[in-house]
Parts: structure tokens; C-alpha cells; sequence
């Protein structure tokens, strides 16, 4: 499997390749020479996923190279190894059957679990006079498996109303929960709820401004990993609307613009009434050329369809005669 061009024989060799192969290295083991560098890809791998540990810089001129598991370079931590001459690889007692070593030493490492977290050794033998084994080590931490997304009985809540229940998965005794809110880890405040050891998260109301990204991470003694964010839309208002200009006194033939606002979500639903009598819907009320009949008590109504609410605001517009006559009045 994978991109290894088809290696012409892929042999599992058995004992006598390995004790071989395993005299080999004694015979090269000395100090490190050449910078071999090994990284891990991804560096956070969890339970059930991939894990390629990646080999840079690999000298030229390779007899092969060997993986252990571990730091102790024996028989028994032997997964594999690679012979470039002939492009052999070798299977020793510490392979798990996930393990695929290229022809550039790469060694990846399918469905992980527990018990792959730890150290590696990549043994390197090179070939010719004066050439050296060469050592490198790497670690990788295993995190537990990806929670699911978390789990929300009510992605639409309305404000200080709805009790929110969150829900993270894997449920295991081995794990703890941390829940976070917009990258922080929530607080433990009077109002919330935390049941089974954390795993669920009661919220007695939420409001506008909680709306999120909510995760939940899952933590056991190897780390931790957070779940994919999810987003709540809090449905709220809407809040008393204002009516913009504020301005009360205007003269016949002037143009009257009134517009109404109310924070709202999702958005509010506008009506005008003049003196009681419904004059239209929308957030905008425009009149021209006004005439002192349009004096009156105009009120701006808005409806959240979502939360049922309901609120309005009023203003009373004055319309004086056009040139003679009532100064501006003063308005309580
Ligand atoms: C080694 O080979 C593997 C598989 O073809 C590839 O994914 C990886 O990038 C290679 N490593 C380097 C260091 O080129
Ligand atoms: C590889 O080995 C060959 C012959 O064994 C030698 O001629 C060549 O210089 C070596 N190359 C390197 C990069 O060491
Ligand atoms: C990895 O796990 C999947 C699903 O469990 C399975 O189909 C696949 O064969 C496994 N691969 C190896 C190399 O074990
Ligand atoms: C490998 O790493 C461990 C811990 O990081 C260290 O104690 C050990 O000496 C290293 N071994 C080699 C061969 O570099
Ligand atoms: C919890 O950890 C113990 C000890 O490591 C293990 O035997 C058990 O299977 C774990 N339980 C789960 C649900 O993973
Ligand atoms: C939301 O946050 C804003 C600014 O941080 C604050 O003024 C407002 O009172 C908050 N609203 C609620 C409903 O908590």
C-alpha cells in the first residue's frame, strides 16, 4: 500500500534475516554523525488515526535502516526494516501489521492506539569504510480519540429562556471534560450545572452574547484534544426600538423620514401606526410635503416572530403652518 514504488520483493524474512541484520547494527553502533532528523505528522495524533514519522536528511549511500520501538535496540523492540539492495523489507516480533516503512525511511503508522505512544529509534547503517550506525529518537503523544462534536438539545435557544443541555463524547471513566467558550475554559459560575463528571454542561439560560464557539475537551493522562467548535444562535428581542431622528418639530411641506431600529434576532418585523391608525409595515416611514394634519403620536411596533416578543416605541410629531404663525414649540 501507499507510494512506495512496488518494491520488486517484499519478503518477511524470519529469524535468520533478523539476528543477521541485528549483528549489523552492533557492529556499526557509534556515536551520531549526520543531523537525521525524524517529525511527526501530524504531531498530535489521535487514537484510530494515522501517524507518519517523517525522516529528513538521510545520508546517501544506505545499506538500509531499521525502526524500534522504544530505545532499546534488540530483537524484541524490532518492527522493521529496509534493505536497499534488493529493496527488502524485513518484519521483526515488534511489528503490529501497521506498520509501512518507504524507501526513504519513512515509517507510517496506521490506526494508532494506545499502546504505539512512546519513543522510536531509527537505526540507520550505512555502507562502506569508516561509515557509521546512527541513532535517532523520536516521541509521539497519543491523544485520546476526537471527541464528536458536541452535542446541544437546543441550537436555537432563546434568551433567558431555554435550559441548554451540552452533551461531550467519548464517555469514558479515563477521561476528564474541560468546556471552553470562545477559547476560554468555562467558568464554574452559581448558575451552571455540571453533571458526570463535566461531561454535561446545564445552562440554565443563556444569553446574546454566549452564542459561542462552545467545545468540550476530552483529557486523559497521555493530553488532551478539543472538539470541533459549534456556534449556538441565540434568539433574542427585540429590545425597545428607537426611532431615528428624535426630532418632534417639523413644518408643512417638509419631508418626513422616520426610521425605527430594534436589535433583534432573528430580525424583528416593523409596523407604523399614526394616531392609532396602521399607516405601513417596514422599518422606514416616509412622508412627503407634510401638512399640520400630520400631527400626531406615531409609534414604531416591532414583532420577533422566533420569540413571540413583542415592543414599540412612540414619538409625537408637531406640524406647524408653513411661514406665519407657531414658532417652534417646546417639547416635554
Ligand atoms: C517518504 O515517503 C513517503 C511516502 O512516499 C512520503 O509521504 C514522505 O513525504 C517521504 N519523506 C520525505 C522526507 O520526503
Ligand atoms: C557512494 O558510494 C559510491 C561507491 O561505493 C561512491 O563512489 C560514492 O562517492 C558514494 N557517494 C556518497 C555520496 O557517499
Ligand atoms: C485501520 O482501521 C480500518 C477501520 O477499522 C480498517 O479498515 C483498516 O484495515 C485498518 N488498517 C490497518 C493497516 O490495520
Ligand atoms: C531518546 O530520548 C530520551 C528522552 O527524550 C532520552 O532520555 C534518550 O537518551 C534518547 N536516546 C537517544 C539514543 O538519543
Ligand atoms: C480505562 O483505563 C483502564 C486502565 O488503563 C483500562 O483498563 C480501561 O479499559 C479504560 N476504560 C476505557 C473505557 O477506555
Ligand atoms: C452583551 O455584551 C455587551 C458588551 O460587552 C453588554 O453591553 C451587554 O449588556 C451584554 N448583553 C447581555 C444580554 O448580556
Amino acid at each position: 500500500m501507499g507510494p512506495l514504488s512496488a518494491p520488486p520483493c517484499t519478503q518477511h524474512i524470519k529469524w535468520k534475516g533478523l539476528l543477521l541484520t541485528a549483528s549489523l547494527l552492533n557492529f556499526w553502533n557509534s556515536p551520531t554523525t549526520a543531523q537525521v532528523t525524524i517529525e511527526a505528522r501530524p504531531p498530535k495524533v489521535s487514537e484510530g488515526k494515522d501517524v507518519l514519522l517523517l525522516v529528513h536528511n538521510l545520508p546517501q549511500n544506505l545499506t538500509g535502516y531499521i525502526w524500534y520501538k522504544g530505545q532499546i535496540r534488540d530483537l524484541y523492540h524490532y518492527i522493521t526494516s529496509y534493505v536497499v539492495d534488493g529493496q527488502i523489507i524485513i518484519y521483526g516480533p515488534a511489528y503490529s501489521g501497521r506498520e509501512t516503512v518507504y524507501s526513504n525511511a519513512s515509517l507510517l503508522i496506521q490506526n494508532v492506539t494506545r499502546e504505539d505512544a512512546g519513543s522510536y529509534t531509527l537505526h540507520i547503517i550505512k555502507r562502506g569504510d569508516g561509515t557509521r550506525g546512527i541513532t535517532g529518537n523520536f516521541t509521539f503523544t497519543l491523544y485520546p480519540k476526537l471527541p464528536k462534536p458536541i452535542t446541544i438539545n437546543n441550537l436555537n435557544p432563546r434568551e433567558n429562556k431555554d435550559v441548554l443541555a451540552f452533551t461531550c463524547e467519548p464517555k469514558s471513566e479515563n477521561y476528564t471534560y474541560i468546556w471552553w467558550l470562545n477559547g476560554q475554559s468555562l467558568p464554574v459560575s452559581p448558575g451552571v450545572k455540571r453533571h458526570i463528571e463535566n461531561r454535561i454542561l446545564i445552562l440554565p439560560s443563556v444569553t446574546r452574547n454566549e452564542t459561542g464557539p462552545y467545545e468540550c475537551e476530552v483529557r486523559d493522562r497521555y493530553g488532551g484534544i478539543r472538539s470541533d467548535p459549534v456556534t449556538l444562535n441565540v434568539l433574542y428581542g427585540p429590545d425597545l426600538p428607537r426611532i431615528h431622528p428624535s426630532y418632534t418639530n417639523y413644518r408643512s411641506g417638509e419631508n418626513l423620514y422616520l426610521s425605527c431600529f430594534a436589535d433583534s434576532n432573528p430580525p424583528a418585523q416593523y409596523s407604523w401606526t399614526i394616531n392609532g391608525k396602521f399607516q405601513q409595515s417596514g422599518q422606514n416611514l416616509f412622508i412627503p410635503q407634510i401638512t399640520t394634519k400630520h400631527s400626531g403620536l406615531y409609534v414604531c411596533s416591532v414583532r420577533n416572530s422566533a420569540t413571540g416578543e413583542e415592543s414599540s416605541t412612540s414619538l409625537t410629531v408637531k406640524v406647524s403652518g408653513p411661514c406665519h404663525g407657531d414658532l417652534t414649540e417646546s417639547h416635554s
